[in-house]
């Protein structure tokens, strides 16, 4: 065992969110805030893990907190025995939409890996970040994990090899904070009711957004960042009708349009949390986020590069076929 770190990104979901759990391929890009770890060898026979950003720290071994089960978990997949003690800090806000969890479990897993095996793969990170996901999140997907793990843009379908996809051209974004904390765990269960209770709506959603991602994929492939915020609009139009916008994220979806975003939407499990509005330049995106910070909620901008090289398939199959939550 030795000294060593972990980094991992943020995400935003452009497309898919929810219906990704029932097997609808969403489309994610990394984001530059995210999340760090460092491990190093404990002293005291004990396996601990202090996440700054929470003011918490646990004990492997305590059975009550979610947290030390998750780090438990990620341990065991890890095959990681021994004392060993993590710290770890994210810049993302929890409940947010923004992959927080999945950040701090990428790092972690990351800094776990390469002190206990000397090398992290994509895959044994991945393994190791859906362990500690699921104590969180029940039985999440998997999208925020590859994400947070692969960074750029990725395509994920719940049981298919992850694809890292090309864009053409740099994508701008602001992101906003709705002000208001979500739990991806209770918006997957709403959406579960739902589709219980009314199953023909719900998958005219799905097949909705599935036709959505499809052609935001071909958007971003060709560059056309126009069309892309117009599916971005729609596919908001499809989690509205899922009862996962507040009054608050379309607020803010209508201040980005009028501040000239190309399409707004919520990012991540809704119900609060953040919005994402693309933009045509750095500087709209500035202007979005100056809108936004001008009505009260918190924002920052960020971009996604080009990526020309790919597309490159991770083959790690980050969860079983669909399922229901
Ligand atoms: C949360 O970031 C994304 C959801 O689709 C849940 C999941 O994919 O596990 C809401």
């Amino acid at each position: 065992m030795k000294n060593s770190v972990g980094r991992a990104s943020g995400k935003v979901i452009l497309l898919g969110e929810h219906a990704v759990v029932y097997g609808v391929p969403a489309i994610a890009v990394g984001i530059e805030r995210g999340a760090t770890a460092a491990a190093v060898p404990g002293t005291d026979g004990t396996r601990r893990l202090r996440v700054t950003t929470w003011g918490a720290e646990v004990d492997a071994t305590d059975e009550t907190r979610d947290l030390a089960r998750a780090f438990a978990a990620l341990l065991v997949a890890a095959r990681a025995e021994g004392s060993i003690f993590v710290e770890a800090e994210a810049d993302l806000p929890p409940g947010g939409g923004l992959g927080c969890s999945a950040a701090l479990g990428v790092a972690v897993a990351r800094a776990v890996l390469n002190s206990v095996h000397g090398a992290a793969t994509d895959e044994q990170t991945l393994e190791c970040a859906m362990a500690w996901e699921r104590v969180f999140h029940g039985n999440p997907s998997g999208v925020d994990a590859a994400c947070a793990t692969l960074g750029g843009s990725v395509r994920f379908e719940k049981g298919q090899p992850i694809e890292t996809l090309v864009v053409r051209a740099p994508l701008h974004f602001a992101i906003g904070h709705s002000g208001i904390a979500s739990s991806t765990r209770s918006m997957v269960e709403s959406v579960a009711r739902q589709k219980e209770r009314r199953p023909e709506i719900v998958q005219k959603a799905f097949d909705g957004i599935a036709a959505l991602v499809k052609n935001a994929r071909l958007a971003i492939e060709a560059g056309d960042r126009a069309s892309l915020g117009k599916l971005m609009d729609m596919n908001q139009m499809l989690l509205a009708g899922l009862m996962l916008s507040t009054e608050e994220i379309e607020k803010m979806c209508g201040l980005a349009r009028d501040a000239g975003a190309l399409g707004a939407k919520l990012t991540g499990a809704g119900g609060g949390g953040c919005v994402v509005a693309l933009c045509d330049s750095r500087a709209s995106a500035e202007v979005v986020a100056e809108a936004w910070r001008g009505a009260g909620f918190e924002s920052f901008v960020t971009e996604t590069r080009g990526q020309q090289a790919g597309p490159r398939v991770v083959r790690f199959v980050a969860s079983g076929g669909a399922s229901t939550p």
